[in-house]
């Protein structure tokens, strides 16, 4: 059956689908523009972000016209849309469902996905709701995996930095938990990754370290994934400002690494991965960035086309 919403990772966490989306990425990876099919021809999709985006956002509606999609766009919701004059989230997304097939949201709370997915008639698709979830950069991440490593079974994956906040990081292990994979989390006291996230990992038998030191980590892994402390989340600056340096990947700590590990991470990129290693085979965090193009692509068919 196709899938309707993806506000939560939930509704992506099972193989035979995220194998299916995988190999579907990897078709359209391989095809000339000329040749996608276009299954959103008489379709529109509305892309409504009320948080900064780069990627995400681009990508998605790269992916919504390859396919043939018309698109509509609110890039700064937070400050151009009603909600400024006060109208609720629900009343923006019914408004939407006027005009579009489709709605990818990306949102400051929690939740705000699955809120507007109870009054929508149309798809939704979270593009990242606060310091939740991010399913389809989960997605993407595990394509990358895939394609890189040829495997996800039985590789060491180490988690780096804002555990506590990252939504790409709180999809991913969600989506790992389902392999037989071991994990290394790495991230200040104050940012270690929420409870739930181990008593899942724990409930599907993944084994898991949790670590303050590089060196626990750097020499023993597979991949890599790294990620800014995410300023956004703090109530006070100074907290940040304390506690923003604690991991930088440098040169000599790409040194440690397995020859044949891979470096990742989601962008955007601040401080805590030194630009040196950009040329490093190792890193491909833009090779990440261009497979979230086609994870996207396959993930947006599967829900329109079925
Ligand atoms: C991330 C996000 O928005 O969660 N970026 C992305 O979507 N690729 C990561 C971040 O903001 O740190």
């Amino acid at each position: 059956m196709g899938l309707k919403h993806v506000t939560t990772v939930e509704q992506l966490a099972d193989k035979k689908l995220l194998s299916t989306l995988m190999a579907r990425a990897a078709e359209l990876q391989a095809m000339p523009l000329h040749e996608y099919p276009k299954p959103l021809q008489d379709l529109t999709i509305c892309t409504l972000f009320f948080e900064p985006s780069t990627r995400t956002r681009l990508s998605f509606e790269t992916a919504i016209q390859n396919l043939g999609g018309h698109l509509i766009s609110v890039e700064n919701a937070g400050t151009s849309s009603s909600g400024v004059k006060g109208e609720t989230l629900e009343d923006t997304i019914k408004t939407i469902n006027c005009y579009a097939d489709g709605i990818v949201i990306r949102h400051p709370e929690v939740g705000s996905a699955e809120e507007a997915a109870k009054v929508s008639d149309v798809p939704i698709i979270n593009a990242g709701d606060g310091a939740g979830l991010h399913p389809t950069q989960g997605l993407l991440d595990l394509y990358t995996i895939q394609k890189s490593k040829g495997k996800i079974d039985g590789l060491k994956v180490a988690m780096v930095g804002d555990l506590l906040n990252s939504r790409c990081v709180h999809s991913l292990v969600e989506l790992l938990a389902l392999y037989k994979i071991e994990l290394f989390l790495l991230a200040p006291p104050e940012l270690k990754i929420p409870e739930s996230y181990l008593k899942l990992l724990k409930k599907e038998g993944i084994t898991y370290h949790e670590y303050e030191k590089w060196e626990d980590v750097i020499g023993k892994v597979d991949m890599l994934y790294m990620t800014r402390v995410q300023k956004e989340r703090f109530k006070f600056i100074e907290d940040y400002r304390a506690i923003k340096d604690s991991y930088i990947l440098t040169l000599d700590l790409v040194k440690q690494m397995k020859k044949d590990a891979i470096i990742m991470s989601p962008l955007p990129r601040v401080n805590e991965i030194e630009f040196s290693i950009d040329s490093d085979p190792r890193a491909i965090y833009f090779q990440e960035v261009r497979n979230g193009l086609y994870a996207r692509m396959a993930l947006l068919e599967h829900i329109f086309a079925n």
